[in-house]
């Protein structure tokens, strides 16, 4: 927590804004019991929590209304740290659908100086246009440059690890192209159903929620060309580059080809602890999850197979997976190298993979570099292992959520970690023609057990290319 660790300004304060009337002791209430019941400070000491307290106002806002904007400014003038060059970042997390008012109400209450910040969060609209027309609404009150779109994958610590390896390490880099990669896959498996957001989540759907922003953005980190330098601007239209590179899929068959979607039935999950079973739970089917329509057509799971056209990924799958009740929850990042071209080892198994680099994101942050090596004894018997990058057993120190970094980049101005509006554009113009084919069920909706991995029809996508997922193979 950043209070605690003494990254937040002294002075920093922070105002919950809603139409609720509360005050700001009920508002505390209701925050600590959130904080303690949802963050990673559960056990902060009453002391702590205390000092964290005196940062924390609240003021009954409604957002369409000027006169509650006017009202916020009064009181942060009065207040005697507020100098108006103090910045004030706005984070909207409220539906798009007010965005533009509230952005309107912001400047026009002149609690803008030039130099305020907005936070939007996702969804960022439900395709191409409604995501322009927000786009296009903020963009009429703020600077892109004070728009931090928030993709809270960019705030993991290994996927920031991941540029730090590729191009600060003169090893990697000359392999990371076509001519040695065989392909990648990228996985974001939850373990969890909608949780009670059943309401928000049907007609939204897996496409939307993960694979349009989450993955997407992951795979641009993994393709993009070195930048200029770490600036926003550098980095942001190298991801750029690779999203208007990906090969888009706009006939019927491309997509039944290079798409899966499926939907979790009732089935079983199991909590793991080391090597034993803890839990079995039988979990509903997702029609029958609260405020899901029984006869849902939405989607939990997505796999595609992705190309990106350009002269480094050229030939190259990029296969893309993501759902809700899967067997564990993991984020990763497999990149699979091509094999060496003459097999000097007899005896190695054929399912033996080639190297691999997995770049783990969670639940535990590490990066394996899988290489075969000899096993003990007289014979040239070969086996696999690998090279651990764990970050919790090297890196001691305090570690920072995706969240928090993401927040302390906001008021410190820092743009890289957060999407450019050309970017998203790009983003929801490949996936909109998948999108209108599901929607017109033009692409089968296959079943899955709460529990598994997905669909049987995500590992054919995959097998038919002969490769396998990696939970699949003998490392
Ligand atoms: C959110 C999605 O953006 O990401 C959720 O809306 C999903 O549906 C969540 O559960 C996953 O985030 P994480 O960090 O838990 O993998």
């Amino acid at each position: 927590m950043a209070h605690s660790a003494g990254t937040l300004h002294p002075e920093g304060r922070i105002w919950g804004l809603s139409r609720q009337q509360l005050t700001t002791e009920q508002y505390l209430d209701i925050l600590e019991k959130e904080v303690r019941t949802h963050a990673k400070v559960a056990d902060a000491s009453q002391e702590v929590w205390q000092s964290f307290c005196q940062r924390i106002h609240y003021q009954k806002v409604d957002v369409t209304e000027l006169n509650d904007f006017h009202t916020l400014k009064t009181t942060l003038d009065s207040l005697d740290h507020f100098d108006n060059k103090q910045d004030v970042i706005a984070y909207l997390a409220i539906t798009p659908k007010l965005f533009e008012v509230t952005c309107k109400n912001l400047v026009d209450a002149k609690l803008d100086d030039g130099n305020m910040r907005v936070v939007l969060e996702k969804p960022m609209g439900t395709d191409l246009a409604s995501s322009n027309a927000i786009n296009d609404a903020v963009a009429q009150y703020f600077d892109e440059q004070q728009l931090y779109r928030i993709d809270h994958y960019l705030g993991k610590e290994s996927v920031q690890n991941l540029l730090m390896l590729r191009f600060s390490n003169i090893l990697f880099e000359p392999l990371w192209k076509n001519e040695w990669i065989d392909n990648v896959q990228i996985t974001i498996a939850e373990d969890l159903g909608v949780e009670g957001r059943g309401g928000f989540y049907d007609g939204i759907g897996a496409l939307r929620d993960m694979m349009q922003n989450h993955l997407l953005q992951l795979v641009c980190m993994v393709a993009m060309e070195p930048p200029a330098s770490m600036d926003a601007d550098s980095i942001r239209s190298e991801k750029l580059k690779v999203l208007k590179s990906l090969r888009p899929m706009t006939a019927i068959e491309d997509i039944n080809r290079n798409s899966v979607r499926g939907q979790y039935t009732k089935g079983i999950i199991s909590r793991i602890d080391g090597d034993n079973i803890v839990n079995d739970s039988v979990v509903p089917a997702y029609r029958d999850e609260p405020n899901v329509n029984p006869n849902s057509q939405t989607e939990t799971f997505v796999a595609i197979k992705a190309h990106i056209d350009n002269w480094r990924w050229a030939g190259v799958p990029f296969y893309l997976r993501t759902g809700k009740r899967m067997q564990e929850k993991f984020a990763e990042i497999v990149i699979t190298f091509k094999d060496v071209p003459h097999k000097l080892f007899s005896g190695t198994p054929q399912n033996m993979q080639p190297n691999r680099m997995v770049i783990r994101l969670q639940p535990d942050e590490s990066i394996r570099l899988y290489v075969k090596s000899k096993k003990l004894g007289n014979s040239m018997e070969v086996q696999r292992t690998f090279l651990n990058l764990n970050f919790h057993e090297i890196l001691q120190g305090r570690r920072t959520s995706a969240y928090e970094r993401l927040l302390q980049d906001v008021i410190e101005s820092r743009l890289p970690l957060f999407v450019h509006r050309d970017e998203q554009a790009a983003a929801w113009q490949w996936v909109e023609p998948i999108m209108e084919a599901w929607a017109k069920d033009e692409v089968p909706l296959y079943k899955y057990s709460a529990g598994s991995y997905g669909p049987v029809q995500s590992y054919e996508l995959i097998a038919k290319d002969g490769r396998t997922w990696k939970e699949d193979v003998l490392m």
